[in-house]
């Protein structure tokens, strides 16, 4: 085997190619490249904290670049906190590297930030500041409470439960949110039209699928819409099909124009720009549903946090008989748990639970249980009550600051949820402005990315004020505000 090709030159402790790839970079920025491709994995988390990098010579054999790359790459990663360096010890990814604010990253970093499909990213990345949309504070998620339950749940389920779910749900969780849910929004259901799923997006792919399937071929959504409400009917093979939104909600007279399946919508606060669907519009969707024998996709996401009424019943209570209703913990009480339900017409039960069972077999039974004894408690209630009223203070507070601080943005939107809409004047490039404030180690987001045709998209931004304190909003807003001053307008 003498020709056999020798594989392990020495650099056994660390891989051949430590992922990045030298190869296409240009002669003079081979540095560069290295530093961008070391950070890009220190904030993926494929280079961990405390964990080692190869010595300097034995990577610069393996790129086959000179030492003196990476050595100075490596002493300016030191030198931006990434990365430390000590006698006898190597240099190491430092404990807190991914913490680091992009403040140091380059234009193609921050642009990934940015990207079309890089919500779960922007969830996940560790940076200081974020006034993202739609997010309920953590700190608040009533941990006592849920441990009570938690055990509770535990203690009481017996051996044969602990095993795969019924893949529609437990009958206790199914039996408690019908309950819940036509107590509180309306909701005509018996638990044997309801799934349980790990979210409201889970349930659209779900039901995108159960369509696609029995024939559907295409979905309206709102224009703009929560851009994964598209995404998941695109995956699912259909064709989503915009419609415009104003200030009535959706444009149902619009809406008629179009052969479509489906519409799916988002009735008692649209997302993102924060309407609540008139009356008129709601009579005459129920109209077009009975009329064109075809179905109204409920999302009734945030519908719990509404701050200056009760909020209006869910439309499925009006026309059970054609309208899929989706509803969640995420907003109520975290997204971490992942956790919704799906209530659908009778006929289209078996094609759900089929889907749900494929997808992933059943949702965590044990979580489905204390769930359900949350709610039949009164404990979900109660959680609900408090969080209300500090989610209505900061959404005052957020209004205050935005008016004060960004007097050129004009907010819209019903006393609700999680996030308020701004709009910009006409001159603002927002993408530019989101680049800018990443670099200043604040997240915001672009509300261009959920138009299915930003071309149209008047400049705005969707503020999230739920999960931080008030004090961190204005300090955001603060630099926002910075940011925005210096910008050029655009021409
Ligand atoms: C309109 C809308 N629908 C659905 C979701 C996601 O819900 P879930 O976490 O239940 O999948 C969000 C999250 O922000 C949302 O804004």
């Amino acid at each position: 085997v003498a020709s056999a090709k020798q594989t392990n030159t020495g650099v056994s402790a660390f891989p051949a190619d430590l992922l990045v790839d030298l190869n296409q970079a240009p002669r003079r920025g081979l540095r560069q490249t290295l530093e961008r491709a070391l950070r890009d994995q220190i904030h993926a988390g494929l280079l961990t904290a405390g964990g080692p990098l190869p010595p300097s010579r034995t990577l610069a054999a393996e790129l086959g670049v000179s030492r003196s790359v990476v050595v100075h790459a490596y002493a300016n990663l030191v030198a931006d906190g990434y990365l430390q360096a000590r006698q006898g010890d190597g240099t190491r990814v430092r404990a807190d590297a991914r913490a680091r604010p992009p403040a140091g990253i380059g234009a193609d970093d921050a642009r990934a930030f940015f990207g079309p499909a890089r919500h779960a990213s922007l969830l996940r990345a560790r940076v200081p500041m974020r006034l993202l949309g739609g997010l309920p504070d953590p700190a608040l998620f009533p941990r006592a409470r849920w441990a009570r339950h938690y055990r509770a749940a535990l203690a009481e389920m017996p051996d044969r439960e602990i095993t795969y779910p019924d893949p529609r749900g437990t009958q206790a969780l199914r039996l408690a949110l019908s309950t819940y849910l036509g107590r509180v929004r309306g909701v005509v259901v018996e638990p044997d039209r309801m799934i349980v799923s790990s979210g409201v997006m889970q349930g659209i792919s779900l039901v995108c699928r159960a369509l696609a399937h029995g024939g559907a071929r295409r979905i309206a959504v709102e224009e703009p819409c929560f851009r994964p409400h598209r995404l998941a009917i695109s995956t699912a093979g259909l064709q989503p099909v915009p419609v415009p939104v104003d200030s009535q909600g959706l444009d149902v007279a619009a809406l008629g124009e179009h052969d479509v399946d489906a519409v799916l919508l988002t009735p008692a606060h649209s997302f993102p720009t924060g309407v609540t669907l008139a009356l008129s519009r709601r009579h005459a969707l129920v109209s077009w549903a009975r009329d064109r024998d075809a179905l109204i996709i409920e999302d009734d996401y945030d519908s719990e946090l509404r701050y200056d009424r009760a909020p209006i019943g869910a439309l499925q209570g009006t026309v059970p008989e054609r309208t899929i209703y989706l509803g969640s913990i995420s907003k109520s009480l975290t997204p971490a748990m992942r956790l919704g339900w799906v209530v659908v017409p009778a006929h289209l039960t078996p094609a759900l639970e089929r889907q749900k069972s494929l997808d992933d077999m059943g949702s965590s039974v044990i979580e489905q249980h204390a769930l359900g004894r949350l709610l039949d408690s009164g404990d979900y209630a109660r959680h609900l009550r408090r969080v209300r009223l500090i989610y209505r203070n900061r959404r005052d507070a957020a209004l205050a600051a935005i008016a004060d601080l960004l007097p050129q943005a004009a907010v819209q939107g019903e006393a609700a949820g999680l996030h308020v809409y701004a709009t910009l004047p006409a001159s603002t490039d927002v993408q530019a402005l989101g680049l800018a404030a990443a670099a200043r180690g604040l997240l915001i987001e672009d509300a261009a990315q959920h138009w299915a045709r930003p071309q149209n998209a008047a400049p705005a931004i969707v503020f999230g004020y739920g999960s931080q304190s008030q004090a961190s909003f204005q300090g955001a807003l603060t630099i926002l505000a910075q940011v925005l001053s210096g910008q050029a307008p655009r021409t």
